[in-house]
């Protein structure tokens, strides 16, 4: 079995996550979404999510391409859970790339092209001027 996993906040969910969770399931049979937490948005991403963890998580939880998710509480953890999952591909939108290719050492690194046009912060802005 061919074991991914993918970080990110997911807030307000969208279009643009379905799609990247869709296609990073595809790299593989078993997909763990590693969320970040309220407290590591606020801290370490300077994010502050309209949703708070528990409802992001359930929100998660009910989409077909997610098998486990996990909380994301560090930039450090990443090496971790590879080893821990026994993960075989690290797969992320293409606004990281390059970023973690430090992880190669590990496990297979996949950035996937972001769906154009959609963003939680886009959709914050347009909600506000409505
Ligand atoms: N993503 C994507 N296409 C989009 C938006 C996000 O493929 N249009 C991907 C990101 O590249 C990342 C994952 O979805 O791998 C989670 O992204 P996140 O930062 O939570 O979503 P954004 O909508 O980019 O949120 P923000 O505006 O707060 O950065």
């Amino acid at each position: 079995m061919r074991r991914v996993i993918t970080y990110g906040t997911f807030d307000l969910l969208h279009y643009g996550h379905i799609n990247l969770l869709r296609r990073a399931r595809q790299e593989g049979d078993y997909l763990i979404v590693a969320l970040s937490t309220d407290e590591f948005n606020a801290l370490s991403k300077k994010k502050t999510c309209y949703f708070d963890y528990e409802k992001r998580k359930i929100l998660l939880e009910a989409i077909r391409y997610v098998d486990l998710v996990i909380p994301e509480e560090s930039w450090e953890q990443k090496n971790t859970d590879i080893s821990l999952y026994k993960i075989d591909a690290f797969v992320i939108g293409d606004d990281w790339k390059g970023k973690f290719d430090f992880l190669k050492s590990q496990c297979d690194v996949v950035y996937l092209e972001r769906t154009p046009e959609v963003s939680t912060t886009d959709i914050k802005v347009n909600l506000k001027n409505h």
